[in-house]
């Protein structure tokens, strides 16, 4: 009989990744809550408005109305409709409704993706810092990522040229995500055209994580708007930071018919579809009215300039300007060779511990010196939990 030790428990792809380093910090700053810690919470990357009141009643109607039950696989035809028309009318893009895919999340979207795309020993280039979750979903599929490093000093600015350089005959797909999770960094438009039009010519796939392209401060652009390109186009959207939808789980691709039909197929041998009442929900949410997404837009505009300001009283933090998204990703490593601390994942550990304010360390996105601080929050909790900051790193002697 085989010892317990030489028995394999897991399979190797499950073996192959990790737990969400933002999953993770959340879990351990809920124990401390529970255990009646008043944190300040900048970890988590989640709106902190409610969901508007329209969206909200769409679902309690649908409850009442019965739609409770399965749907088909890709989603309802009215919210594949809906999904096509919003994009089409807000970025001049022009995907059909059966070239719209409803997932649970912009997350699983992503994971069909790189699933129905990439193979075994395929590489992937992913741009650092790079949102949590893709390295650990191409590593699941057997791909590997190839990382194309961005520089702190020009904003964390991705080029076509950089991307050019690490592709082989092995490359197979890119993940471009603008406005980037943790920098902030949005890619000019003309940018991104180049991008596309290159992983076109060579046909390569890129996947547009566009989970934040409503909240991109100086512009508005998707790779949608660029056509010729679109048979290599995989664009991952998602309601949730959006219509302030984390919880509802409604997440969505666009992408030639081709693609769609393999992401059903994948579908419909794992979530099936999303809940009735949700689409139900999503459909309101992109056919209402739209104030609510500016509104909030601008809440965060002015939430990141009061972020910005009070990092900078930190002496020895330096922060690139963030033009989308929710985040502000501060260098920290001057404080590197203090009171012990080497990583940017122990001042992270220990501002949550010491001074209860919860942040994500760069480890988890691929950088060594920065912590990711989500500033969707309030802008009292942000000078409250700035303060706590700026007490702890003062305390840290040389
Ligand atoms: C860059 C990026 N992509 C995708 C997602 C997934 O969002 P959801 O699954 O809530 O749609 C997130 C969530 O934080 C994200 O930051």
């Amino acid at each position: 009989m085989a010892t317990l030790s030489a028995v394999k428990q897991f399979s190797d792809r499950v073996n192959r990744i990790e737990i969400s380093a933002t999953m993770a910090v959340v879990a351990e700053a809920a124990k401390l809550k529970a255990a009646g810690a008043d944190l300040v919470e900048f970890g988590a990357g989640e709106p902190h408005f409610p969901t508007p009141q329209h969206i909200k009643d769409a679902a309690i109607a649908a409850i009442q109305q019965n739609y409770t039950k399965y749907t088909s696989v890709a989603g309802i035809p009215e919210l594949r409709a809906a999904i096509a028309s919003r994009h089409a009318t807000d970025f001049g893009s022009s995907y059909k409704p059966e070239e719209a895919i409803v997932s649970t999340g912009g997350k699983l979207a992503l994971f069909n993706a790189i699933q129905v795309l990439v193979d075994h020993g395929d590489e992937v280039i992913l741009p650092v810092p790079y949102w949590v979750s893709f390295k650990d979903i191409v590593e699941y599929a057997g791909g590997r990522c190839v990382y194309v490093e961005t520089d702190e000093a020009d904003g964390f600015q991705l080029t076509a040229e950089m991307i050019e350089r690490q592709i082989t005959p092995q490359t197979r797909a890119m993940i471009i995500n603008s406005p980037n999770n943790p920098s902030g960094a949005v890619i000019p438009p003309d940018e991104f055209r180049t991008i596309l039009r290159m992983a076109h010519e060579r046909g390569i796939y890129v996947i547009a994580d566009e989970c934040y392209v409503y909240l991109n401060f100086e512009g508005s652009f998707s790779a949608g708007s660029v056509t010729e390109a679109r048979e290599h186009l995989v664009i991952v959207g998602s309601l949730s930071k959006t219509y302030a939808m984390t919880g509802w789980r409604l997440g969505y691709a666009l992408a030639p018919a081709p693609i769609t039909s393999a992401f059903t197929k994948l579908q419909s041998q794992n979530t099936s579809s999303t809940a009735h009442m949700i689409q139900k929900a999503a459909v309101a949410a992109l056919t209402g009215p739209q104030e609510c997404v500016g509104q909030m837009k601008a809440g965060y505009i002015q939430l990141r300039d009061q972020v910005l300001a009070e990092v900078a009283t930190i002496p020895g933090l330096t922060c690139v300007r963030p033009v989308g998204a929710f985040y502000v990703y501060p260098n920290v490593s001057a404080y590197f060779g203090r009171n012990g601390i080497h990583s940017a994942a122990e001042i992270s550990k220990r501002l949550l511990h010491e001074a209860h304010v919860v942040t994500v360390p760069g480890e988890a996105f691929g950088t060594r010196d920065h912590i990711r601080l989500s500033y969707a929050t309030s802008s009292a909790e942000i000078t409250k939990g700035l303060a706590r900051m700026r007490d702890w790193f003062a305390k840290l002697s040389r």
